[in-house]
């Protein structure tokens, strides 16, 4: 379970690195919310803009971590991104890996870290999703908020009141029902990918995150962290 405890800072430089510097002193599913964060990262080591109004928070998960394989906590944050915007009427949808985009521009963006050795291991989840966001400047084409998508100016307390609501009811789900859902808000499948320079279709994703992409001449698997998301367009 998640959110027993949340602590609430004004500014941080990163919530994620704030969680991985504290984390033998922060609870199992503690989560730790910046309103504004001066060093937001996103994946490969891009930056992740970082004003007041959108909600950027990190949670750590210390039990029964199964570190071999992160896929699954992916997929459990994105179905819960996408269970809390359906909660303000939002229709969002999964890019593969980990995007959760509304009507086809990214509303939120998962960064998942593990620390640790074989005997201590944890999972730190830092999600950033755009709330009250309106001027994206030259990201205007490629990203948008619960705002823009709703016309509703809504506290970023509520949207993770919601999150945490939908992403402790996850939990209590089976993992192939939640991977299921992920799967049907997956906008990857049959799209075509190009992979060591050959162009594929992606015809199917596994519970591990394997994709399958194939071609008239092959078919082959490829792990989730091999290929970059802008091949998938
Ligand atoms: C992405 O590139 O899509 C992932 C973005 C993740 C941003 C969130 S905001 C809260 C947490 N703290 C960070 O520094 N990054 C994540």
């Amino acid at each position: 379970m998640i959110g027993k405890n949340i602590k609430i800072f004004k500014e941080l430089d990163s919530t994620n690195n704030f969680v991985k510097l504290n984390v033998s002193n922060i609870e199992d599913g503690t989560i730790i919310i910046a309103e504004r964060q001066t060093k937001g990262r996103g994946l490969r080591e891009n930056s992740w803009e970082s004003d007041f109004g959108n909600l950027y928070f990190s949670f750590v998960l210390k039990n029964d971590i199964f570190r071999i394989n992160i896929f699954k906590y992916i997929v459990q944050s994105s179905v819960a991104i996408i269970r809390t915007l359906n909660n303000f009427g939002i229709n969002g949808v999964i890019k593969y890996p980990n995007d959760c985009l509304v009507n086809s521009k990214k509303i939120s963006g998962i960064l998942i870290e593990s620390l640790g050795s074989k005997s201590l291991e944890y999972i730190v989840v830092g999600i950033g999703l755009n709330v009250n966001q309106v001027e994206f400047n030259e990201l205007k084409e490629k990203a948008t908020s619960i705002k823009l998508s709703s016309n509703k100016e809504i506290s970023t307390i509520e949207v993770l009141n919601e999150f945490v609501a939908s992403y402790n009811e996850v939990l209590e789900s089976s993992f192939e029902q939640v991977f299921a859902e992920y799967l049907e808000k997956s906008i990857v499948i049959k799209k075509r990918i190009s992979c060591k320079g050959k162009d594929y279709i992606i015809s199917d994703i596994e519970k591990n995150g394997t994709i399958i992409i194939r071609n008239e001449l092959s078919q082959k698997r490829v792990a989730y962290n091999e290929i970059s998301l802008k091949e998938l367009y």
